[in-house]
């Protein structure tokens, strides 16, 4: 098999082994931040366990904590990669993973948290912290980052208020809208979905990160820090997968968003697949979220659920509208919520074909698909060193199940399919433009345009 080193015109993967680079100071820092909050959540509960399974609740504490803080010295002090134990329908390809990357890295050391791609590790460990819990029943179920995602929609309360009496106007006329408005709304809706991806929690490690003010009207302000902005492309990709339908309008059969983080993203997200439906250019929604609890403030099908109950029950007309309406969109089968294993793996989405078939075919039903979020991109486009003006469709690698679009703020160092220059004079502005999570990317893929 081919090294990264050899893969010709491959970059190779990020990593911690730069000193001083994004990878390097996540793994040493906010690695171990994450862990250590982890831990903390776990013992706060400890009651809780108590109340609900008595000594044997206290045991898992215990045990749950241990296996953590071995977990955390292990990551600190930059031992090997062990394999899974855990027996999980997943255990064996994650086992399999590391003996692939172990090749790819020749035998000359082992595949270690500092020395081998951060893709890896960084998924790695939530697949470990999922281990510890799961390897201690009775609290197997608990997830530690629950309180953060929940806090995220609470505290982002009046801008998911705001979005909702935007999109309940919008409603109001929509059948009479002509494409012009239509494409406006559309254009902000996306906006909003992408700034969204402002608030998650694994770049503060952890640290509350809401959305405190209306998210439509700092749209504007915020224009210039979309690098690449293809939305008219994706509009078009859109209406031209329009076709005829029985109830007489026409309509894109489905798009697909592959989702990111709960709390005010997912509202953004919500409200995004609600006026696709409600305006016609599209008939029905698949969302893809993960099946354990992932980067910390990832959608889980729990999280799903929770925040479309939460929305119905709250006390105010139009997110309450917003609620019923998402509900029934679910019963009626116009959306579904899909947790396939692969989102949870550490794969660049270039090896989907070959390590899951079926998620490629799923994919490949879709006239569209959106990947919210760094993590997203990062998988995208291998998480490897390209040069700022290599194209999107160079990064992806053979990767288009579908016409795809991400909706990415940029939180790691990668960025591709810019112009020539333009990453060297954002360097000179603003040093971290690539991980501060102030600048952000709408970017189209049409594979059958190549
Ligand atoms: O911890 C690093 C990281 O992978 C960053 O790249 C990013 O900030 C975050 O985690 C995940 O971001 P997102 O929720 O947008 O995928
Ligand atoms: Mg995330």
């Amino acid at each position: 098999m081919a090294t990264d080193q050899t893969m010709h015109g491959v970059p190779p993967s990020l990593s911690a082994r730069v000193v001083g680079s994004f990878a390097y100071l996540t793994v040493r820092d906010r690695l171990p931040t994450i862990l250590t909050k982890v831990v903390d959540t776990i013992h706060r509960n400890k009651n809780k366990f108590f109340e609900e399974y008595g000594e044997v609740g206290i045991q898992a504490e215990k045990q749950a904590i241990s296996l953590l803080s071995k977990l955390r010295n292990e990551l600190q002090t930059d031992k090997p990669v062990l394999a899974l134990t855990d027996g999980l329908p997943d255990t064996d390809s994650w086992n399999q993973y590391l003996e692939r990357q172990q090749r790819l890295q020749g035998d000359q050391e082992p595949v270690s948290w500092f020395k081998s791609p951060w893709l890896y590790v960084e998924c790695y460990m939530y697949r470990r912290i999922h281990e510890a819990l799961l390897l201690n029943p009775p609290i197997s179920d608990f997830d530690v980052f629950n309180e953060g995602k929940t806090q995220s929609f609470t505290e982002s309360s009046q801008a998911v208020m705001s979005l909702c009496t935007y999109l309940e106007g919008i409603k109001n006329n929509i059948d009479e809208l002509s494409t012009n408005p239509l494409f406006e709304h559309f254009s902000k809706l996306m906006q909003v979905s992408l700034w969204g991806n402002k608030c998650d929690l694994s770049i503060s490690a952890g640290q509350e990160n809401s959305q405190k003010t209306s998210p439509l009207d700092s749209l504007y302000s915020l224009l210039p820090f979309i690098l690449v902005d293809d939305t008219k492309r994706v509009w078009s990709a859109l209406i031209s997968a329009q076709r005829p339908r029985e109830s007489g309008k026409n309509n894109a059969d489905r798009v697909d968003i592959v989702l990111d983080n709960a709390g005010f993203e997912l509202v953004t997200d919500l409200v995004l697949a609600d006026f696709l439906v409600s305006s016609g250019l599209a008939r029905q929604i698949h969302f893809h979220g993960k099946s354990i609890p992932w980067f910390v403030s990832d959608v889980t099908a729990k999280d799903f659920q929770w925040t479309i109950r939460q929305a119905m029950a709250t006390n105010h007309k139009w997110v309450s509208k917003c609620g019923v309406q998402w509900q029934r969109y679910l019963k009626e089968g116009m959306w579904c919520y899909h947790d396939h294993p692969f989102w949870t793996q550490p794969h660049e989405f270039c090896d989907m074909a070959a390590d899951a078939p079926d998620l490629y075919t799923t994919l490949q039903g879709a006239d569209l698909v959106l990947f919210k979020g760094d993590l997203n991109y990062r998988k995208l486009t291998g998480d490897r060193d390209w040069e700022h003006t290599v194209s999107f469709e160079t990064a992806l690698r053979g990767f288009g199940p579908a016409m795809l679009c991400s909706l990415r703020t940029l939180k790691a160092n990668i960025q591709v399919g810019l112009q020539p220059g333009q990453g060297e004079k954002l360097t000179s502005q603003d040093p971290s433009w690539m991980t501060s999570g102030k600048y952000a990317v709408i970017q189209f893929h049409n594979p059958k345009s190549e």
